[in-house]
């Protein structure tokens, strides 16, 4: 089925979204980096940038950062005086983050390196206005404490999409021991149990393989 998705999502792409000199080359500097390619393919997003113009968002949090290449997509549905910050654990992601950010003349960001939870936990200390929307796609393992500060730094209304939440399906297997398995697990039963939170999730089947979007929106 892979090599299904792969050209469906080739013949989508290739109507839906044009070549783009600062995507494409991103993508090239995270290879030639040997970023994982991990990255969000092109459909998922513009599929973000579509939800973000679609609830008119001017503050965005990404919690993982990679190469930024989610980040360019964030970027290109934000008004004049919006902003994106970005969160990234590993120097070398940042670095190369930073370069595509530059070249793509992209200014409105603000890259922080280092453990998402402790950046977080700095955020709220120094009393960071909410966020409208929200992407988390950093470790799996830690998707529950993301979620409980992603709340803290939230209003009604805000958005929360989280990434890789079906994992090939093994989503569903209780005694799976894989601490990435057991986090997407633990976040959505977290979402279950938050009366603030209304949500759904979305499978998805891309060039990448098979997995899915969490969406959650705050309601109070
Ligand atoms: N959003 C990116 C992909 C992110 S991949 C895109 O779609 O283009 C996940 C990223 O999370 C990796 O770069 C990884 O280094 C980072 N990460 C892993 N653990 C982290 C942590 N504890 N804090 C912040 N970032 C983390
Ligand atoms: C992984 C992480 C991602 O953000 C992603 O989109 C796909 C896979 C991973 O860690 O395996
Ligand atoms: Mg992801």
């Amino acid at each position: 089925m892979q090599d299904l998705w792969t050209q469906v999502d080739r013949y989508f792409s290739d109507l839906l979204i044009p070549p783009d000199a600062a995507l494409d080359a991103a993508l090239a500097a995270n290879r030639n980096a040997e970023l994982p390619a991990i990255d969000v393919t092109p459909l998922q997003g513009k599929f973000l940038e579509l939800l973000l113009r679609i609830s008119g968002a001017r503050r965005v949090l990404e919690i993982g950062t990679l190469g930024g290449y989610s980040t360019m997509w964030l970027a290109r549905a934000l008004p004049d005086g919006g902003q994106i910050v970005t969160l990234e654990l590993v120097p070398h992601h940042a670095e190369i983050a930073r370069i595509n950010l530059r070249n793509a003349g992209i200014a409105n960001v603000d890259l922080h390196v280092g453990p998402a939870l402790e950046t977080l936990q700095a955020l709220v200390a120094n009393g960071a206005a909410p966020f409208d929307f929200i992407f988390i796609d950093a470790d799996k393992s830690g998707y529950p404490e993301y979620l409980e500060w992603s709340l803290k730094l939230s209003r009604p209304g805000t958005a929360i999409v989280a990434d890789n939440v079906v994992r090939d399906g093994k989503v569903i297997e209780p005694d799976n021991t894989d601490p990435n398995i057991q986090g997407v697990r633990r976040f959505t039963e977290l979402v279950a149990a938050e009366p603030r939170l209304s949500a759904t999730v979305l499978q998805t089947v891309a060039s990448k393989g098979y997995d899915g979007f969490a969406l959650a929106v705050v309601l109070r």
